[in-house]
């Protein structure tokens, strides 16, 4: 099984990590301070996904050898402080929205340019934050992808 998840350093994404890894599962990751974890099937890039303009040249360096994906899990994500929106700062705002969201559309427009074969994407953030679309794009385009 070929999976691909953002933020896998720590938390929910450091533990799917480790339990796919435990059933011999190839494991991309991509997180600022790289999954600690060592294991021969783990390909980890450390990366700022906030960094959208260079996105896509660590995608393509980190699943340049990847010919398909079973799943890909959007996890990556940032809280922020919870706080009235009137305190908080406008430039706190725009980069937890690059993290949380615009990262995943650049991620999904990456697969669908590179029609990288893709079963399933699941995530969070991006469906609250309207690119339920690219979602279904990548989806669809990575259904076609897999048919013979
Ligand atoms: N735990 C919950 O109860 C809960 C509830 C609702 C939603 N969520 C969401 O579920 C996801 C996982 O939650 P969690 O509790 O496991 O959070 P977490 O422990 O804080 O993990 C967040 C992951 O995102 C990565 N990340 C954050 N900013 C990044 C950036 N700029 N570039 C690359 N990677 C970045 C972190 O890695 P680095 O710091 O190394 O970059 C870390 O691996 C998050 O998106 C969170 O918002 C969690």
């Amino acid at each position: 099984m070929n999976v691909f998840i953002t933020g896998n350093s720590s938390g929910l994404g450091l533990g799917l990590t480790r339990t796919l890894l435990d059933q011999d599962a190839i494991v991309w990751g991509m997180s600022r301070s790289g999954c600690p974890l060592k294991d021969e099937g783990l390909r980890d890039r450390p990366f700022d996904l906030s960094i959208l303009n260079t996105l896509p040249d660590a995608l393509e360096r980190l699943l340049s050898d990847c010919l398909r994906l079973d799943l890909v899990v959007l996890n990556a994500g940032v809280l922020g402080r919870i706080q009235e929106i009137g305190e908080t700062d406008v430039h706190d705002l725009e980069h937890i929205v690059r993290v949380n969201a615009w990262s995943n559309k650049v991620i999904l427009d990456w697969i669908i340019e590179r029609q990288l074969p893709v079963s399933q994407i699941i995530g969070q953030h991006e469906l609250r934050l309207g690119s339920l679309f690219a979602v279904q794009s990548a989806a669809e385009q990575s259904d076609q992808a897999l048919r013979p």
